[in-house]
């Protein structure tokens, strides 16, 4: 379905709505745009459905999956013990790029929270699949159309390359406007704790929620055995084939760093203002330094690109974990496995894998 021009007659749209919604409350698997990264949606209330998108993608089965909703008002319905914040974070920031862990109700099957007693919801800022959702009249479960493991997908195209042939329905809405995944809070606890950054900065949550704990696996510092409260932060994830290095630091010095360890077969992530010293290399800009929105727009494909090319090692700038950069540095860590080298202390420092 090609939802992206919005000059089609009204009826047309219409029809491609209802057609998208059917997919859905018929058990089907249809990828759905939204302002974060492409979805791969099923009807999140129907077992066998969910138990297709495991399928789809090759995910672990432990890893449950966010329902989209199309306004706090459906809340309630599915999920038990709402805390008045979470009608205040909805009221604040949704539609937009929020999940909220809450208690969920038995309504909710296990395949959808892999027999949490918790459920992830969100209310994803994009017409278009607001519209399906209203129309198929039930909570869309949906992670992101990536398979299991590798980048997420910012397009539709992206989406084709992974799921051609699995599912049955792809939305293209265009290009995601965030293009990381949403944040994660669960509010389940108190204080709220962080499992995910993601589009929504955290210092935007902080100045609603006040303490806000930053779960351990944002940073990779977990111990050896710890599991994550977010199941899915625990895999590798993100990875482009080859092998990724991150290079943390002021951005002159993490330059340098990489200028010296590269070698001809070195892809390169680096921010617009370095792209010059790199000239000759498989090269992947991330946008300017100062520009952590276009970074965000920009990490996944960069990282995807890679795939069509024949290097053999990937080294990235990282922004600062600053508004944006908490997200875009979190996926670039991930992809590397957070193997990561520090510019500025000059020295190696080897996390999780
Ligand atoms: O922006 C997004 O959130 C995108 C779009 C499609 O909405 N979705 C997305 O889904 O990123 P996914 O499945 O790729 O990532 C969901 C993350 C996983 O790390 C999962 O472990 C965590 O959310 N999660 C889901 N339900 C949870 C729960 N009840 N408790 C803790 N973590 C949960
Ligand atoms: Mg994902």
């Amino acid at each position: 379905f090609d939802l992206t021009d919005i000059h089609r007659p009204q009826r047309e749209i219409e029809e491609k709505i209802d057609a998208a919604a059917r997919i859905l409350t018929e058990g089907g698997l249809l990828a759905i745009p939204t302002e974060t990264v492409y979805g791969l949606g099923a009807n999140g209330l129907d077992g066998a459905a969910v138990r297709r998108i495991f399928e789809a993608k090759g995910r672990p089965q432990d890893n449950p999956l966010i329902l989209h909703v199309p306004s706090s008002q459906w809340l309630p319905r599915f999920c038990e013990d709402v805390p008045p914040l979470a009608y205040v974070l909805a009221a604040r920031f949704w539609p937009g790029p929020l999940t909220m862990i809450l208690r969920r109700k038995s309504v909710v099957p296990d395949e959808t929270t892999a027999g949490l007693d918790t459920v992830g919801v969100r209310c994803p800022n994009h017409m278009v699949t607001q519209a399906i959702i209203k129309a198929a009249g039930v909570p869309v479960a949906a992670p992101s159309a990536n398979l299991s493991g590798r980048p997420s997908c910012t397009c539709a195209a992206d989406v084709l390359e992974d799921m051609d042939g699995k599912i049955d329905g792809i939305v293209d809405g265009g290009p995601c406007q965030v293009g990381v995944e949403s944040t994660i809070l669960d509010l389940t606890c108190v204080p709220p704790r962080l499992l995910r950054p993601g589009g929504l900065p955290l210092e935007e949550l902080e100045a609603v929620v006040g303490e806000i704990v930053v779960d351990k696996a944002v940073t990779g510092a977990l111990a050896e055995g710890e599991k994550p409260k977010a199941p899915g932060m625990k895999y590798r994830h993100y990875a482009p084939k080859a092998p990724v290095t991150v290079v943390v630091g002021s951005p002159e010095k993490s330059a340098q760093v990489i200028e010296k360890h590269m070698g001809p077969a070195s892809g390169i992530i680096c921010f617009d203002e370095y792209a010059g010293l790199f000239a000759g290399h498989e090269l992947q800009t991330l946008g300017s330094y100062t520009d952590k929105s276009a970074q965000a727009q920009r990490v996944f494909d960069a990282l995807r690109a890679f795939d069509a090319t024949s290097v053999t090692e990937i080294y990235a700038q990282c922004p600062d974990s600053r508004g944006l950069g908490l997200a875009v540095g979190n996926r670039l860590k991930k992809a590397a496995g957070f193997h990561i080298i520090d510019a500025d202390a000059r020295r190696i420092v080897i996390g999780i894998t």
